[in-house]
């Protein structure tokens, strides 16, 4: 399957295809559906580049600093896609979620606005955290009397609706795109919401695309099943191994923030109506020395994911000499990589080892051709997921509640 190889361990794959052959009905409608997902059917688009590299483009005429203002789906997935080039961006971009006041006005205050491009993400229009950040930086420039360059310096993406968002866009005549209707935030990232800040960053924006489209083209074709295994694993051992935690391990910096997209991507879909399966992340080799433990050696109600690559040969060499004068001679002139493969490697036999249900993704390399397939996979995993577990993978009703306190409490209510 092109850049990634699918393996299981301490996992019956004959009971898992007999399920899936058992249920053949359902699982022909969840590949229907699937192959009617917009959000992964978008990958086959490619009249909207365009539009986003213009729109990018017009702002780094005169920009050299770009602030991203969104939450959750409207800010994961294009901080995935940029965490590719591991902060070595063409242009310096900052993604600004959280509204942790101190944070966010120190980090503010030191950018000088006249070279800072601001993108504001928001399918609602509506959400807090992100009004409060994009309307923080108006009374920056009404302070200034500047108002008028907002124009310059804005683009908001956001539904073609009346909100307050899409307002104040039209206000301070701030050049807008179309978040896609049909799109949920979460699934967002191959349309603008993650190309536009994927562009900016010196990113190929259409092998994104290409990625997750090389995918999408099997499951039309119905030659790609490894969604449907990899969602019948998770839900087989949850129902029959009471495996409650679906634990992704990423052996790579570049996928930081794939792993928190992956993070809430399958929460935000799975976790509803009293059932769900939690989602862990944990990075390697980092956690090793921190969660192994546990995993190896506490409850036995995991299902583990590698992600995994081949680093060696890569990074810094390490000193021969010093290593060999001080008893570390399988080190000595070894390359930073080759310690970093070794390790993701023995994660992998110590979990296997203790007999614990494992997956490893291999990914030949990490780069926005296989970055769009991980997303396009896990997209088509977690949507079967929840199809098998009986949920909306597309709705988060729970939230809803949290919102109208917020609103009450700040109103005096
Ligand atoms: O996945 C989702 O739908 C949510 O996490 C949203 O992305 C998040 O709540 C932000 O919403 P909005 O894009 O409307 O600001």
């Amino acid at each position: 399957m092109n850049g990634l190889r699918f393996s299981y361990h301490n996992v019956d794959l004959d009971i898992i295809k007999k399920n899936l052959d058992d249920n053949k009905k359902k699982i022909d409608e969840i590949n229907k559906i699937l192959s009617n997902e917009s959000s992964l059917i978008i990958s086959n688009k490619t009249t909207d580049l365009n539009d986003i590299k213009d729109v990018a483009n017009k702002l780094l005429e005169t920009k050299d600093t770009f602030v991203v203002f969104g939450i959750g789906g409207s800010n994961l997935g294009a901080r995935a896609l940029t965490n590719l080039l591991y902060g070595k961006y063409e242009k310096k971009i900052f993604f600004f979620d959280n509204i942790d006041p101190i944070q966010f006005s120190n980090s503010i205050l030191e950018l000088n606005l006249d070279k800072t491009g601001f993108i504001i993400i928001s399918k609602s229009g509506f959400t807090n955290e992100t009004l409060s950040q994009f309307s923080s930086i108006i009374e920056i420039f009404e302070l200034k009397n500047k108002t008028n360059e907002l124009s310059k310096s804005c683009v908001i993406i956001t539904e073609n609706k009346d909100s307050p968002l899409k307002r104040i866009a039209n206000k301070f005549a701030c050049q807008t795109l179309d978040y896609e209707k049909n799109i949920c935030g979460r699934y967002s990232v191959f349309s603008n919401v993650g190309l536009l800040p994927a562009y900016i960053s010196g990113l190929n924006i259409s092998k994104i695309r290409e990625g997750a489209l090389s995918l999408v083209v099997q499951l039309k074709n119905n030659s790609f099943k490894e969604h449907l295994i990899g969602a019948s694993v998770i839900t087989y051992l949850h129902s029959v191994r009471l495996v409650n935690l679906n634990v992704t391990i990423t052996y790579s910096d570049a996928l930081y923030y794939f792993g928190k997209w992956y993070l809430q991507l399958w929460a935000e879909s799975i976790g509803k109506e009293g059932k769900g399966i939690t989602p862990i992340h944990s990075i390697g080799a980092t956690d090793q020395h921190s969660q192994l433990q546990l995993y190896l050696d506490g409850p036995k109600d995991k299902f583990f994911s590698l992600i995994t690559t081949d680093h060696r040969g890569q990074g810094l060499k390490m000193n021969k000499t010093i290593l060999k004068e001080n008893n570390f001679s399988f080190l000595a002139g070894k390359t930073m990589g080759d310690l970093m493969y070794a390790e993701q490697q023995a994660t992998l036999k110590t979990l296997i080892k203790k007999g614990l249900p494992v997956r490893e993704i291999y990914c030949n390399k990490i780069d926005e051709f296989r970055l769009g397939q991980l997303m396009a996979y896990f997209m088509m995993e977690t949507i079967a997921s929840c199809h098998l577990i009986g949920v909306n993978p597309f709705n988060q009703p729970a939230v809803e509640q949290g919102k109208i306190i917020i609103k009450d409490f700040l109103s005096g209510v």
